[in-house]
């Protein structure tokens, strides 16, 4: 076989290497002198390269909108209302529960009800991974319930007192005292129908806040039971027809279906309406207005103050009976953000899930909305966590010693700043100094050989040599411990 001819293979190629002038020459066969700058102009555009590098932006990850960290220098207040609250529980008696923050969505849509604002807007609910729609709590007193009914609590002494705190999640347009996630406090005594047990609830809510230090007022109302509301509504249905076209679009559609709601409605134009509608009391059946009347005359017992409020409502569906809300004395009453808390009776919420009739009551508070009180108010609160001494070291052999010294203390419950890590006296001192502690424990080479120990008054500034066998003794009557 004989091989074709090159030119004729790739004529194309060929063409363009006969073009190409080799390196250092021009076209014409010249050597170029220009060719220098040619290589001086690679680096450049290499070191722009590298410059570039630094420009891309790292995005740092922000909260999410009407969430918020709880920082260190804020924990004083969540200390001072929990443990307030933990006391008041065990002082009356209740059981502290925790339930988890994801339930099934159907829980929440069964109790809160489907033509609520919390159901129909607020809700964080998404399918997970195993197709089960869930949803981050709204609230407390589904769960409850729910744990009421998987525990089987109806088989112990009733009626069943329980405690919770923890985080709860609405997707509200965020502003004071309005957040996406907010903590409540809450209080549920399940399994007695007595009027008694729904003033206690308030009694208790009342105490709490007068503790805390604030100056609220109880707003309370009857809504009723399932007979009598049915014919209120049928008066309010009318009456808010008679209204229809002052009412905003949602409370137009929300008028046959649950016109309870439109009385819970915040938009001017229904506020108005509601003004002249017909009162829930108005319509009580004589059971409910029996239970009514006494839960009053037991808060007139104890002298706690309340307000008749014919417009509170609630903005949950569970309700029955008696509804209460507790609000703010100072600042504006008249917006919803000023409750620091609410709840009522839920006579038919634990049945309503499958579970025995089991009459029940309770209420929340928002854990935020207080602490917002506290700081307008500026009410000291003192902080459990805040050192009580400094134990200041100079040279090796005495932060030796007091590593040890520390450790002792601490097994003492006496709370000790320290800077360890720091050699220089006048810097820690200046860190005691910014700690605001009392008394400086200072341990220097000599107070080692002598087995002593100064004693360092932070506001007088006077230092004592005290014998270091005694220091526990001698801080502890101090601090008067
Ligand atoms: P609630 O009125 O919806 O009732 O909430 C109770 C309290 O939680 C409110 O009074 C308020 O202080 C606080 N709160 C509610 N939403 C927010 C928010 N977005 N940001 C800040 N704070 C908020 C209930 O949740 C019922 N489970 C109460 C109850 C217990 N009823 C019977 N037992």
């Amino acid at each position: 076989m004989g091989r074709k001819p090159k030119a004729k293979k790739k004529p194309a190629t060929k063409k363009k290497i006969i073009q190409k002038p080799a390196k250092g020459w021009s076209a014409s066969g010249r050597k170029k002198t220009v060719q220098k700058k040619k290589t001086i102009r690679k680096p450049k555009a290499a070191k722009q390269e590298v410059k570039e590098e630094p420009k891309i932006k790292i995005r740092t990850p922000k909260l999410l909108r009407g969430f918020k960290d709880i920082l260190p220098k804020e924990q004083k207040y969540w200390y001072y209302i929990i443990n307030k609250a933990e006391a008041l529980a065990w002082g009356y008696g209740f059981g502290r529960i925790d339930t988890p923050i994801l339930e099934s969505t159907d829980l929440f849509i069964r109790t809160i009800g489907k033509q609520t604002d919390i159901v129909e807007k607020e809700m964080f609910s998404f399918e997970d991974q195993g197709g089960d729609n869930v949803t981050l709590r709204p609230e407390g007193t589904a769960s409850i319930a729910r744990a009421y009914i998987e525990h089987g609590m109806l088989n112990l002494p009733q009626p069943v007192r329980l405690f919770y705190y923890g985080p709860m999640f609405r997707y509200e347009r965020p502003q004071a005292g309005r957040y996406r996630e907010h903590h409540q406090i809450g209080f549920e005594i399940l399994g007695d129908a007595s009027a008694v047990i729904d003033s206690q609830l308030i009694i208790l809510a009342y105490n709490f806040c007068k503790e805390l230090g604030l100056d609220i007022n109880i707003q309370i109302n009857s809504i009723g039971c399932l007979e009598c509301r049915s014919e209120y509504k049928t008066e309010l249905i009318n009456y808010l027809r008679s209204k229809r076209n002052s009412l905003c679009e949602n409370c137009k559609k929300r008028l046959n279906k649950n016109p309870l709601r439109v009385l819970d409605c915040k938009e001017e134009s229904c506020i108005k309406v509601i003004e002249d509608a017909p009162q829930t009391v108005d319509w009580l059946c004589d059971d409910c207005k029996n239970h009514f009347v006494k839960v009053l005359e037991y808060l007139d017992e104890v002298e706690v103050p309340y307000m008749l409020n014919p417009r509170l409502v609630r903005g949950l569906d569970y309700y029955n009976r008696t509804v209460f809300e507790i609000w703010s004395n100072e600042g504006d009453n008249t917006a919803r953000q000023s409750a620091f808390g609410g709840g009522g009776r839920y006579d038919m919420l634990i049945s309503s899930l499958g579970g025995r009739e089991t009459p029940s009551c309770g209420f929340s508070l928002g854990v935020e909305r207080l602490i917002l009180k506290l700081k307008e108010k500026e009410i000291e609160i003192e902080d459990p966590t805040k050192p009580q001494i400094f134990l200041a070291q100079l040279g090796e052999a005495a932060k030796r010693k007091a590593l040890v010294l520390f450790e002792e203390l601490r097994r003492n419950n006496i709370r000790v700043a320290e800077s360890f890590a720091k050699d220089s006296l006048r810097q820690q001192l200046e860190f005691a100094n910014k700690l605001g502690v009392k008394v400086t424990l200072i341990l220097g080479q000599k107070e080692v050989m002598d087995g002593t120990i100064l004693v360092r008054d932070m506001e007088g500034g006077i230092q004592e040599v005290v014998d270091f066998n005694k220091i526990l003794e001698e801080i502890k009557k101090r601090l008067e411990l």
